[in-house]
């Protein structure tokens, strides 16, 4: 894992753009930091960018949404959106089929308290931290 990257709320709308600009199909977002800090607001923002056409709502209930977007490059893309914030253990997010997309090239996988599975994260997890001030 890279060092994390850190994005205050004033400053999601640029990071947003800096990350999307960079994606390639992949990349497994980690989202951390307190409740309220930004993480969801961080992924509407990025959503937008990607040309997602639903409204992004937090998955406190549903766990995981899934949506269809493109990256900059043209490409499509599925995009998994998790908030693990009342998971327990790694088992629940297997449940919901993580392991099956996590990682594969035509994803995007963006996962809020992602903290609560730190000792399952693949290595190429993206750190990105969310603070209160
Ligand atoms: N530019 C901004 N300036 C100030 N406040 C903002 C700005 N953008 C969003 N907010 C507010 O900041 C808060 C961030 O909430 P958000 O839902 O993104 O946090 P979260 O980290 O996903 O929380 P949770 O852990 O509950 O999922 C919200 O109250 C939102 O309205
Ligand atoms: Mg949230």
């Amino acid at each position: 894992m890279d060092r994390p990257q850190i994005i205050p709320l004033n400053e999601i709308p640029k990071a947003s753009r800096e990350i999307a600009q960079k994606l390639k199909g992949g990349e497994i977002l980690a989202l951390v930091g307190p409740l309220g800090s930004g993480k969801t607001t961080f992924t509407k923002t990025l959503g937008k960018i990607l040309k997602i056409r639903q409204k992004i709502t937090s998955p406190t209930f549903a766990l995981m949404h899934n949506f269809s977007g493109q990256l900059k490059s043209g490409k499509k893309i599925q995009i998994y959106h998790l908030d693990l914030y009342r998971m327990k253990n790694f088992k629940e997010a297997k449940a919901l089929g993580i392991e099956e997309f996590w990682g594969k090239p035509d994803t995007l996988t963006i996962i809020e308290w992602a903290d609560k599975i730190k000792k399952n994260l693949p290595k190429k997890v993206k750190l990105i931290n969310f603070f209160l001030r």
